[in-house]
């Protein structure tokens, strides 16, 4: 892709960011009570990377909509996501995310539990000011999708007990606790800016195979990235014994000593803080990173593929931007 092309896109995603950010900030700015939405607002003002709501705005146009048919959609897709970041951060311990205090270690557990539940409510507020003629399919994306993470973070704290989980059952987990919403993204996009079957049908596929790659991708980043930059604590993943793609493929791989290291994470129930770096050098040593990376540009590729339902040149060609950067985030 000409670089003068990635300059296009990316000005449009940081338009478009923009204009997110400010709806999002003043969606909980006059609220009352405070003691609700002042965290609300402190956990939805952090530094996220809106990629939920570019995609419902990208593909409303890919199919011939304009980005203001969906923006209230895409306000809501970021609010249901935001919500469940604040929930997953109680159940996965974490103690940092958008380089910030998690929710919970901020205030404390019930209020972001109620925070969670709020955000999700107004997610729906926000959901019904964009459903027009075709708001049954629109609820029933959304519904669907939200039903789908639950069940999702329930199977990953299902795996995090148990001693064996295939790549398969991996695979599932993901599918249902990350794909799920980012294909939601994209269905609900499409529905509103008045996409053909087969259009939506194309679309859709490409964002359950985006969110896939996105997943293994988080994986990765726990491992490899900068803290700093990443904004989430490194090893987050080690320290409460999750089972993540490198972990799975990991024990697939190993053996003697390294096979031993490996089944300590699961019997320990996750490692210690000053452990990290010996699982990355482990992980390295057994080639799982690049396995990762693999499998990343394999789902990528299948994401690609469907997007051969969008006609016009330009629509199709910045949501290969989007899957190309998504490769190379760092956060
Ligand atoms: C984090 O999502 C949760 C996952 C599904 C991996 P993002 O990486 O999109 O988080 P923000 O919104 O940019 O902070
Ligand atoms: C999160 O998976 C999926 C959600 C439904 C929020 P992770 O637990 O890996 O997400 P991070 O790494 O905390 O953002
Ligand atoms: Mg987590
Ligand atoms: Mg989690
Ligand atoms: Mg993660």
């Amino acid at each position: 892709m000409k670089p003068s092309e990635q300059k296009k896109y990316s000005d449009i995603y940081a338009k478009e960011r923009k204009k997110i950010n400010s709806r999002l900030e003043s969606a909980f700015s006059k609220r009352e009570p405070r003691s609700l939405y002042k965290p609300s607002s402190y956990i939805i003002c952090g530094a996220g990377k809106r990629i939920r709501p570019l995609l419902v705005l990208l593909t409303a146009k890919s199919v011939g909509g304009k980005f203001d048919v969906a923006y209230n959609a895409a306000v809501a897709v970021e609010l249901l996501h935001n919500f469940t970041l604040v929930h997953d951060d109680i159940m996965d311990n974490a103690d940092k995310r958008r380089g910030r205090l998690t929710l919970h270690k901020k205030y404390n557990e019930s209020t972001a539990i109620l925070v969670g539940d709020s955000l999700l409510s107004v997610a729906y507020e926000f959901l019904l000011k964009d459903c027009n003629g075709n708001s049954k399919n629109i609820l029933i994306s959304f519904t669907n999708g939200l039903v789908e993470v639950c069940e999702g973070q329930g199977l990953d704290t299902e795996y995090e007990r148990r001693k064996n989980v295939s790549l398969d059952e991996y695979l599932l987990m993901i599918k249902m606790k990350t794909a799920s919403m980012i294909k939601m993204c994209c269905r609900i996009g499409s529905t509103l800016g008045g996409g053909s079957k087969e259009e939506i049908k194309g679309i859709t596929s490409y964002g359950l195979n985006l969110g896939i790659a996105f997943q293994i991708q988080d994986d990765l980043l726990d491992i490899t990235a900068d803290e700093e930059k990443f904004g989430k604590r490194i090893g987050g993943d080690l320290l409460e014994g999750k089972k993540t793609y490198l972990l799975i493929k990991a024990l697939e791989k190993a053996k003697g000593e390294d096979r031993n290291a490996l089944l300590k994470v699961i019997d320990k129930k996750g490692i210690k803080i000053n452990q990290v770096n010996k699982y990355k050098t482990l992980y390295e040593k057994l080639n799982v990173i690049d396995d990762a990376k693999n499998l990343i540009n394999y789902y990528t590729k299948r994401a690609l593929k469907s997007l051969y339902v969008i006609k016009n040149e330009n629509d199709r060609k910045i949501l290969i931007w989007l899957a190309d950067i998504l490769l190379k985030r760092n956060n």
